[in-house]
């Protein structure tokens, strides 16, 4: 009987689209999927550094597998930013894993499963190949992450990903175009183009052209895209969102603080003044969300009022905050000493205060929208996110890949509540299959 694996995945779209390569590649090797980490031979980690709690999941999961290790003999390896970021380490610092591989070597697993070892190095930019996604496993999905680009050229001072993922690199629009048309091919609607800098896009055309040319493959009905950098927002991407309707109405653009002088301190080479002119040339419908980070080296009294003060004149639609956690070989880790490091029980102070401000108002946004109509895109039967990426649970008949419009009749600080009443467009379940056959043919 085939070897089975079970991959567990923390962190952010591009470790989810990460673990789908990986999991596409031991299948190759005639490796299947378990359900339970409890039932497979192999265990694969995938991990998140971005925060230090990010990191602890990870040694509390493998304190797990370790169990079951001396209990079954499953192999276990680790892989994403934390096993980019200790490499070799790792297996000092728990030396049952078999063993590490960084997110550049993703087609790599079969192999290193078998001989165990640690495979982190990263490759130069014209020797990387972007792993193709088999659009076989995302058959009968509603949606799909297709990457458009990896690593980061940015030096915000917080942040660990450009040492885990190294630098810019874009795919070719090609090799973008033909994924997308494949996986409309078995039946999904939404695509969602990553990277950590997404904007910053460069695989032969501008990263707004590579949207228009993603909306013109026949059968794509929705567009997003995820993360982008205030800098690198261009008035023609501002454009894309008038004029590609299938590019959906919601915007993430982390501004991260609200105060100058932080920004300047995190190197995010913006003022607020040039953010605002930014975000104040987006059409109105566009739902903005952000993130924030509270408790920053040196952020006084009066800078985290600037924040509050930025937060309740900018009408975000949704705010991830979080608070400030020291990172290995970023800028402000080295400078924690010079500008000071805001005692803990502050910085959450802090944090509360801001999560506090946009509960209230997120609460408020998704209660006005009780006895509207909006249009969800299922996901999952009683599931779905409207256009604004709401996300939306229902009562209906809709299935996963119908489009359907939903009347809300109640609202959490999550989610908003309603029932289906009209069907828009139903998933092509039997025209798909025939269009397959003559494919395959
Ligand atoms: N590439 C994205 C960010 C990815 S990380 C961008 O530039 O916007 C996601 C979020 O985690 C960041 O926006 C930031 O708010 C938060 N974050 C990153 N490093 C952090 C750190 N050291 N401490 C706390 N939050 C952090
Ligand atoms: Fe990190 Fe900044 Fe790059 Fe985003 S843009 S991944 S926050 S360095
Ligand atoms: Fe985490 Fe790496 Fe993504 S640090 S947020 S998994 S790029």
């Amino acid at each position: 009987m085939a070897r089975s694996y079970f991959i567990h995945t923390f962190g952010c779209q591009m470790n989810e689209s990460d673990s789908q390569r990986m999991g596409e590649a031991l299948a190759r090797a005639g490796w299947r999927p378990s359900a339970a980490a409890d039932a497979a031979d192999l265990v694969l980690v995938n991990t998140c550094a971005i925060r230090e709690k990010a990191e602890d999941k990870l040694f509390s999961a493998l304190g797990r597998y370790r169990l079951l290790k001396a209990r079954r003999g499953t192999r276990i390896g680790v892989a994403g930013c934390v096993a980019q970021q200790e490499k070799d380490n790792l297996l000092s610092r728990a030396p049952f894993v078999d063993f590490v591989l960084g997110p550049d070597h993703l087609e790599k697993v079969p192999e290193l499963a078998e001989s165990g070892g640690v495979e982190t190095d990263f490759l130069d930019t014209e020797q990387y190949l972007f792993p193709q996604a088999d659009p076989e496993t995302s058959r009968g999905k509603a949606t799909a992450f297709v990457t458009a680009m990896k690593g980061c050229d940015n030096v915000c001072s917080f942040c660990v990903v450009p040492y885990t993922r190294g630098r810019e690199v874009s795919r070719p629009y090609a090799e973008i175009v033909r994924e997308v048309a494949s996986l409309v091919v078995v039946g999904v609607r939404e695509v969602t183009l990553i990277g950590q800098n997404v904007n910053a896009y460069a695989g032969g055309c501008s990263f707004a052209d590579l949207i228009r040319r993603v909306a013109a493959v026949p059968g794509v009905m929705r567009i997003r895209f995820t993360t982008s950098h205030p800098m690198d927002l261009s008035a023609d991407l501002v454009r894309c969102f008038a004029e590609v309707v299938q590019l959906m109405p919601h915007f993430h653009l982390p501004v991260q603080h609200g105060a100058d002088t932080v920004l300047e301190r995190m190197r995010r080479k913006y003022t607020i003044a040039q953010y605002e002119e930014r975000i104040a040339s987006l059409p109105e419908h566009v739902a903005l969300t952000s993130d924030i980070i509270c408790g920053f080296p040196g952020e006084t009294e009066d800078e985290h009022r600037q924040n509050l003060e930025f937060l309740r004149r900018t009408p975000y639609d949704n705010l991830f905050s979080f608070l400030y956690s020291p990172r290995p070989h970023t800028g402000a880790i080295l400078k924690l000493r010079e500008w000071g490091e805001v005692p803990r029980a502050l910085g959450i102070r802090r944090l509360e205060e801001v999560q506090g401000l946009q509960m209230e108002r997120t609460l408020r946004r998704h209660r006005q929208r009780i006895g509207s109509v909006v249009e969800v895109l299922v996901e999952e039967p009683g599931f779905g996110r409207s256009r604004e990426n709401w996300t939306v649970h229902f009562d209906g008949d809709a299935g996963s890949g119908d489009l359907v419009r939903v009347r809300v009749d109640s609202a959490t600080l999550v989610s908003l509540r309603g029932a289906q009443v009209e069907t828009v467009d139903r998933a092509p379940r039997m025209a798909l299959k025939r269009r397959l056959t003559v494919v395959s043919a």
